[in-house]
């Protein structure tokens, strides 16, 4: 198969699969106004979506997250300063875009108040920027309670979860319990928060005691409901919808990684969300015909935070060099990240899942001192080679097969144009393209909004 893109470079996420279509002739560009394009990470999280989402906002009017919630920790650097988001969009900090809390988040007003206090301390007018969607559910104090009192009875069967409320808080939404945003204004609000609460309290009963100051936190989760309800809310649904009539173009954001998707992550140490592609239209409420580009990003190598299988986790010294040189500690709990290789097999699965349309490779500048870079390009499970990953991660013996690279020992981070770039980093990208036969569209250098390369997108042959 032969994939065309165009090659214009900064506006590549917008346009390119529109024309593809229209140029095809299969659907007509009347009927057919794909104005969503996605970022999400294909691997275990922090794949660097923030720092993307960021650069690209100037290209849209609205940036949406769809799914998750403070477990997500993204991370923007410009200017010489750093911010850290959790559940605010990425696209805040960009002037006139419109930011938006979708359906599919979870919220928890106390996180939430926290990073508005980051706003308001950096001068950012955000008051009619950032809308809330009325069918995001609240992660209660409880949700927490929940959470940590969970994890603490699974001993060393931990998921290692961010303990923000998250598992407990999507339960209560398929257990038809939750609490939404839209409720804060009901006159019955203090009444449904009271019987969810005491539900949360009968559950506690089964666990063994943890430490967890519910009155403090409740005390602290009704101020900072203020603070979310001096913000607007919206039927987000009509909203998105409504701006997609109108020609405006839209960056849906992921967070966590499409591994710890709820569905087809490494279950049961994944997140309690679809973080993959669909995750778009239920967690903002568009059909499949909206989505246009999806911008799929992969660290160079790759890392895992929590528990949960990691087929090319490095246990050496080479693992600890990754974890030092790509600064891998958690922007949400500062925990050291696993690091391994990057891993051909999961890529091409996840690229599957989420029609992958272009790839942004990031950290790249991690790998400028080695000599040798592997490349895991199939597994040996239970002795036969594979290059689909088996159903459960865990319950197999798998051996990652490897082929090296030979590393190019130069200082990447001033690098701002691929032909710039020394040959074997130039390799390094065009054997990646070809492995996972998806074309890469941007590679980035560093953690800083200018760092970052625009490649032309090219003909991949498979
Ligand atoms: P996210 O959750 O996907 O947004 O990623 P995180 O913010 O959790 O983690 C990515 C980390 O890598 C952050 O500390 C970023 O500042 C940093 N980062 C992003 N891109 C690059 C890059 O190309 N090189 C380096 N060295 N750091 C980067
Ligand atoms: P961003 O958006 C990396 C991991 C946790 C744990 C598992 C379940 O910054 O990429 P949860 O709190 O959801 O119950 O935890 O998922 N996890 C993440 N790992 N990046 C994230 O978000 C993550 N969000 C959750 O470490 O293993
Ligand atoms: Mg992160």
């Amino acid at each position: 198969m032969i994939l065309i893109f165009c090659s214009a470079p900064t506006l590549a996420p917008i346009v390119s699969q529109n024309e593809r279509r229209s140029a095809s002739g299969a659907v007509s560009s009347k009927h057919f106004h794909m104005a969503v394009d996605v970022i999400l990470g294909l691997q275990w999280g922090d794949e660097g979506k923030g720092k993307i989402v960021d650069v690209l906002a100037k290209n849209y009017d609205i940036v949406a997250r769809f799914q998750g919630g403070p477990n997500a920790g993204h991370t923007l650097k410009f200017d010489g300063k750093k911010f850290v988001l959790h559940t605010i969009p990425s696209g805040i900090f960009r002037k006139q875009l419109i930011n938006l809390i979708g359906n599919g988040v979870v919220i928890d007003p106390i996180t939430f108040k926290r990073e508005i206090e980051k706003l308001v301390d950096a001068k950012i007018d955000y008051a009619q920027r950032l809308l809330i969607a009325r069918k995001a559910h609240l992660i209660l104090p409880t949700h927490r309670y929940l959470d940590a009192a969970k994890e603490a009875a699974k001993g060393d069967r931990k998921i290692g979860s961010t303990l923000k409320g998250i598992g407990p808080t999507y339960m209560d939404k398929t257990g038809r319990n939750g609490l939404r945003v839209g409720d804060t204004l009901r006159p019955n609000f203090i009444e449904k928060y009271q019987a969810l609460k005491e539900k949360h309290i009968g559950l506690l009963a089964q666990y063994p005691k943890i430490d967890f100051d519910l009155d403090g936190e409740e005390k602290k989760w009704f101020e900072s409901l203020e603070v979310l309800k001096s913000l607007p809310f919206v039927d987000s649904e009509y909203y998105i919808n409504k701006a997609i009539k109108k020609g405006k173009k839209i960056l849906a954001e992921g967070a966590q990684g499409s591994m710890l998707d709820i569905d087809f992550g490494t279950y049961p140490f994944v997140t309690s969300s679809n973080t993959i592609t669909a995750g778009v239209c239920t967690g903002l409420g568009i059909a499949p015909g909206k989505i246009g580009e999806v911008i799929g990003i992969t660290k160079a190598y790759c890392t895992r935070v929590g528990g949960g299988p990691f087929p090319t986790e490095l246990n050496d010294e080479v693992g600890a060099f990754l974890r030092q040189a790509g600064q891998e500690f958690g922007a949400t709990t500062g925990r050291p990240r696993r690091c391994g290789w990057i891993d051909i097999p999961q890529l091409k699965y996840t690229i599957m899942l989420n029609g992958v349309t272009q790839l942004a490779i990031t950290k790249i500048d991690v790998l400028d001192q080695l000599e040798t870079i592997s490349i895991c390009t199939s597994y040996n499970v239970d002795g036969e080679e594979k290059t689909d990953l088996p159903y459960d991660l865990c319950n197999f013996d798998i051996q990652p097969q490897y082929k090296s690279h030979e590393g190019w020992k130069s200082d990447l981070t001033a690098s701002r144009s691929f032909l710039d770039l020394p040959e074997n980093t130039q390799s390094f990208v065009e054997r990646l393209e070809k492995l996972l036969d998806t074309p890469v569209s941007m590679i980035s250098t560093g953690p800083e909004r200018t760092q970052l390369i625009h490649k032309p997108m090219e003909t991949v042959a498979s």
